[in-house]
C-alpha cells in the first residue's frame, strides 16, 4: 500500500511538471466510430451513454463517450468558431456535455490536426483554429480529445501518410499547448497513426494515448498486425502515457468468443486504452461480449498501477505461438500465453527460462487459482486462445547470460547483404547493423560456442521499421521473416515484430533453436525468406 501511495505521489508531482491532464491508468470508455463510423447523432450518443449504464460497464470502470467523426457542421461560425451540426445535434455540445456529466460519465471530443476530419469531404478540422478550438472543447464540457490526422496537406487527400506535414509532432505538440493553456482538464488521445520516426519519444511527452498503427479493421488479422506493432512502446509506456492498439472489435461481430477474449486480453496486458467500439444496446450485443469486455479480473491488469506495458518474451513463429511477460504491482506479473494458430495444441516452457523459478498462478479467464508452479508447464491451448495467469509470490531466477556477442558487422555476407553503419548510439548493442537481407543472401557466423549439444536459447538483435501504413487495410504485414539455420541443419523461421521508433532501433526476439552441438564449432546462418526482406541484423548471443 506504502508503494502505491508512493506511486500515486510521484505521478501527481509528473502532473504539476508536464501541466497535461493525465489518468493514472489507461483510459476506458467508448466510441462512436466502430458502431456509427462517422454519422453520430444526438439520439444515438444519448442512447449509447445511457446504455452504457445500462449495461453496468460504468460499474467496471468505463467513464466517458466520445462522438468521434461527423459531428460538425461544414461552416464555422463568423468568429471562426466550430459549430455541432444542428440537424444532428439540435441541443448542441454544451447541452450534450451537461446530459453525459449528469449521467457520471466524461464527455469525449474528436477533432484533427489538418484541415478537414476524416470520414468527410467538407467538415472542419483544427489546423490554423487551434486555439480558439480548444476553447470551445473547454466551454462544451470537454474532458478529453481524440486527434486525428486527416487531409494533412490539402482538402481533397484524405490520408496522406508520407508526407512531412502528417508524420511531424509539430501540429500534435500546438494542440497540446491549447489544451494546456484552457481552463479546463482535458486529456489527449493524439492519433497521429505511429507514422513518421520516434512517435513513443514525442507523443508520450505531450499525449495520454497516442496511436500507434492504423486504424483496427473488423477481422481477426488486425490483432496480429497491431500486436505485432505495440511490441517496441514498452519503452515509452507509463503511468499517464499509454500506446494505444485502436478501439475494440468486440462484440462486432467479426471474432469468435475466444478471439475476442485473446484481443481484449492482448489490449489489455499491453496497457492499451480499452475503449468499447460496439453497440451498446443490449439487442446488439452478446451476452459473451458484454461479459469479456466487464471481466473485473481482466481490467485490473489492465488499471495495475505500475503502468508497465507487457513483453514479448518468447516467440515459436512456425509453431504459432509467443509467450508474454508483464509486471505488475505487489511484486506480480501477468504471463501471456498466444496461441495464433487457428487450432488446438499443446505447448511447453519452462518458467525458469523467463525468469520465473516460483510463483503461485491463477488462470483469469477462468477465475480458477492453479497453486504453486515452477519449472516446465505444457499447456493445452484452444486455436486462437491467449491463456493469461496472474503470477503472485514471484520468486525470480536468475537471468540467463552468455559469454560472447556475434556482431552481424563480423560474420560472412553473402548475396545482397550488406553493412549499415548506424549514428552514434544506435543499432545497439553494436552500433552497425547488416541490411538487405533477401532469401538468397545469408549472414553467416563461425565458431559460435555453447556448452551442450542441443537447443539453445538466442537473443537476436535485429531492426524492423516496417510499419505498413499504407497496406494495413488488406494484407500489408509489418513483420519481418528471417530464418535461423544451424550446423547446416534445416532453416527455421521467425516473424519478427516492429523493434523501435525508426530504422536504427534495434530490439530483441528471444527464441529457441536446436541443432547445436557441444564446443566452439558451431556455425549459425540467418537468411531472409520468401520475397520480402529479412529485418536488419544487429548481432545475437547464446542464453546458455
Ligand atoms: C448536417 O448533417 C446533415 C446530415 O449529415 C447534412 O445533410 C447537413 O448538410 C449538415 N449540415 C451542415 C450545416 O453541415
Ligand atoms: C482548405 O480550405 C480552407 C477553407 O476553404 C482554406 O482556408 C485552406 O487554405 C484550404 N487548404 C488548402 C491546403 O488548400
Ligand atoms: C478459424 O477456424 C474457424 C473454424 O474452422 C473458421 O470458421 C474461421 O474462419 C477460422 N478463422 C480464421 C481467421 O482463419
Ligand atoms: C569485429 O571484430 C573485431 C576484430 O575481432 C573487433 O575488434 C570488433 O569489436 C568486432 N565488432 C563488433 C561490432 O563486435
Ligand atoms: C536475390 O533475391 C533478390 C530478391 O528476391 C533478387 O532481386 C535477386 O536477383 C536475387 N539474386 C540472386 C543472385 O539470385
Ligand atoms: C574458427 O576457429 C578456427 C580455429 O580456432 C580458426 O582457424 C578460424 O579462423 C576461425 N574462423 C573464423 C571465421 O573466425
Ligand atoms: C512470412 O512468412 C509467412 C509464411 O510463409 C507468410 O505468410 C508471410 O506473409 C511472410 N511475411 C512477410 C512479411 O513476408
Amino acid at each position: 500500500m506504502a508503494y502505491i501511495t508512493a506511486l500515486i505521489t510521484a505521478f501527481l508531482a509528473t502532473i504539476v511538471i508536464a501541466r497535461t491532464v493525465r489518468s493514472p491508468t489507461p483510459p476506458m470508455g467508448w466510441n462512436s466510430y466502430n458502431t456509427w463510423s462517422c454519422s453520430p447523432s444526438e439520439d444515438k450518443i444519448k442512447e449509447s451513454s445511457e446504455g452504457l449504464l445500462a449495461l453496468g460497464l460504468d460499474k467496471v470502470g468505463y467513464n466517458f463517450v466520445t462522438v468521434d467523426c461527423g459531428w460538425p457542421s461544414r461552416d464555422r461560425d463568423s468568429d471562426g468558431k466550430l459549430q455541432w451540426n444542428a440537424t444532428l445535434f439540435p441541443s448542441g455540445g454544451k447541452a450534450l456535455g451537461d446530459f453525459m456529466h449528469g449521467l457520471g460519465l466524461d464527455f469525449g471530443l474528436y477533432s484533427g490536426a489538418g484541415y478537414l476530419q476524416c470520414g468527410s469531404t467538407d467538415l472542419p478540422a483544427s489546423l490554423g483554429f487551434e486555439q480558439l478550438d480548444a476553447e470551445s472543447f473547454a466551454e462544451w464540457g470537454g474532458d478529453s480529445l481524440k486527434y486525428d490526422n486527416c487531409y494533412s496537406t490539402s482538402n481533397t487527400t484524405m490520408v496522406d501518410s508520407s508526407s512531412a506535414e502528417s508524420q511531424s509532432p509539430a501540429r500534435f505538440q500546438h494542440m497540446a499547448a491549447e489544451l494546456d493553456a484552457v481552463d479546463r482538464d482535458i486529456q489527449y488521445y493524439v492519433c497521429q497513426w505511429g507514422i513518421g520516426t520516434d512517435v513513443g519519444h514525442w507523443a508520450a511527452d505531450i499525449g495520454n494515448t497516442w496511436r500507434i498503427s492504423n486504424d483496427i479493421y473488423n477481422a481477426w488479422r488486425s490483432i496480429w498486425r497491431i500486436t505485432n506493432q505495440v511490441v517496441p512502446y514498452y519503452r515509452h509506456t507509463k503511468a499517464g502515457a499509454f500506446a494505444d492498439m485502436d478501439m475494440l472489435i468486440v462484440g462486432l461481430n467479426a471474432l469468435s468468443a475466444e478471439e475476442e477474449r485473446f484481443h481484449f486480453g492482448m489490449w489489455a496486458i499491453n496497457k492499451s486504452p480499452l475503449i468499447i467500439g460496439a453497440a451498446l444496446d443490449e439487442d446488439r450485443i452478446s451476452e459473451t461480449s458484454l461479459e469479456i469486455m466487464s471481466n473485473k479480473e481482466v481490467i485490473a491488469i489492465n488499471q495495475d498501477l505500475l503502468a508497465k506495458q507487457a513483453r514479448l518474451v518468447r516467440r515459436f513463429t512456425e509453431e504459432e505461438w509467443d509467450i508474454w511477460l508483464g509486471g505488475l504491482t505487489g511484486s506480480r506479473q501477468i504471463l501471456g500465453i498466444a496461441n495464433w494458430r487457428n487450432d488446438s495444441q499443446s505447448v511447453s516452457f519452462d518458467l525458469r527460462s523467463i525468469g520465473v523459478a516460483s510463483a503461485q498462478a491463477r488462470n483469469v479467464w477462468s477465475a480458477s487459482d492453479l497453486g504453486a508452479v515452477s519449472g516446465t508447464q505444457t499447456i493445452d491451448l484452444a486455436g486462437h486462445e491467449l491463456r493469461l495467469w496472474l503470477l503472485s509470490d514471484v520468486v525470480t531466477s536468475a537471468p540467463l547470460s552468455s559469454s560472447t556477442y556475434y556482431a552481424a558487422v563480423n560474420a560472412t555476407r553473402s548475396g545482397s547483404a550488406s553493412i549499415v553503419t548506424c549514428a552514434a548510439g544506435a543499432c545497439l548493442p553494436t552500433g552497425s547493423k547488416v541490411g538487405n537481407i533477401a532469401s538468397n543472401a545469408s549472414v553467416a557466423f563461425s565458431n559460435v560456442s555453447v556448452q551442450s549439444d542441443g537447443k539453445k536459447i538466442i537473443g537476436v538483435d535485429f531492426v524492423n521499421y516496417d510499419y505498413a501504413f499504407t497496406t494495413a487495410w488488406e494484407f500489408g504485414d509489418n513483420t519481418r521473416n528471417m530464418t535461423v539455420s544451424v550446423n547446416g541443419e534445416k532453416a527455421k523461421r521467425w516473424a519478427f515484430p516492429l523493434s523501435g521508433g525508426d530504422w536504427e532501433e534495434s530490439g530483441r526476439l528471444i527464441v529457441e533453436v536446436d541443432g547445436f552441438k557441444q564446443g566452439t564449432a558451431n556455425d549459425v546462418a540467418f537468411s531472409g525468406f520468401g520475397t520480402g526482406l529479412a529485418p536488419d541484423l544487429v548481432g545475437f548471443e547464446v542464453l546458455d
